[in-house]
């Protein structure tokens, strides 16, 4: 290992929560004259690695976009192929090294209820392992965050609820059990949210790597991580040394 635990920075409680857009995966296949289904599976193979790191660093609750409610409008043999890998990662890794070693109960944010019912039984199955309520895992699976905060505002409106407040509607997210993301990771170089978590992200910082997913490791977790320890965050106010 390159990295001992000793030579983590110390995040003193200030990174509870991070959320992760794993692009760049298709690019990283292309780079290699492999199917893009290569890199996602590629991809796959750093999320044990990159959740064992932020647990380290004393990260609590991590949320993952795996697939969103666009990704739909790929060719058909892609978005297959992204849920049998789904599927067999869950299945594989999630289950016996993730959830059943304690390490981070999983939930799904996201309307599961269309994914292949296969799937769909093992994610259920998955949640139903995870007692651990002080390390939480999302996997954003069919994923996206108008469409989470429309069908919030619905559920709220089908429990009775007359009057949203910002509170109320925080509890209907998918991430309920999590506070917001303090960082939000993308790897793969572009700029921009892509419908990820825009609830929740209102004052997260945000950190942007040109790193395609496949290559993100251990080293650039702890990078993204000392630039957030870099950051002053406000929250609209000011800091001691602002005045
Ligand atoms: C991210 O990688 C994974 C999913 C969206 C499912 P991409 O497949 O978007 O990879 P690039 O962006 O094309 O390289
Ligand atoms: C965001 O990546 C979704 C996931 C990583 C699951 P995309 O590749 O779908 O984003 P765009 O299309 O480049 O915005
Ligand atoms: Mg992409």
């Amino acid at each position: 290992m390159l990295f001992k635990k000793n030579t983590l920075p110390d995040t003193e409680g200030r990174l509870r929560s991070v959320g992760i857009i794993m692009d760049g995966n298709g690019r990283w296949a292309k780079r290699r004259g492999l199917p893009r289904l290569a890199g996602h599976a590629a991809g796959a193979a750093r999320v044990e690695e990159v959740l064992t790191t932020l647990r380290e660093l004393g990260v609590h609750h991590v949320t993952l976009y795996a697939f969103s409610t666009e990704n739909w409008k790929r060719p058909k043999e892609e978005v297959d192929g992204i849920m049998d890998l789904v599927y067999k990662y869950l299945d594989e890794v999630v289950q016996d090294k993730i959830v059943s070693d304690g390490h981070f109960s999983v939930r799904f944010a996201g309307d599961i209820s269309v994914l292949p019912e296969k799937l769909r039984k093992k994610c259920e199955e998955i949640e139903a392992l995870g007692k651990n309520r002080e390390y939480i895992c999302y996997v954003a699976l069919n994923y996206g965050g108008r469409d989470e905060i429309v069908r919030a505002a619905n559920r709220a409106i089908a429990d009775g609820v007359t009057v949203l407040d910002e509170k109320t509607l925080s509890k209907y997210t998918y991430t309920a059990e999590s506070p917001d993301p303090d960082l939000l990771i993308r790897t793969g170089g572009d700029m921009r949210i892509s419908n990820f978590l825009l609830w929740q992200c209102a004052y997260s910082e945000l950190y942007f790597t040109k790193t395609l997913w496949p290559d993100f490791d251990r080293k650039q977790v702890i990078t993204a991580v000392e630039s957030f320890l870099t950051r002053k965050r406000r929250f609209g106010g000011l800091n001691k040394e602002d005045t």
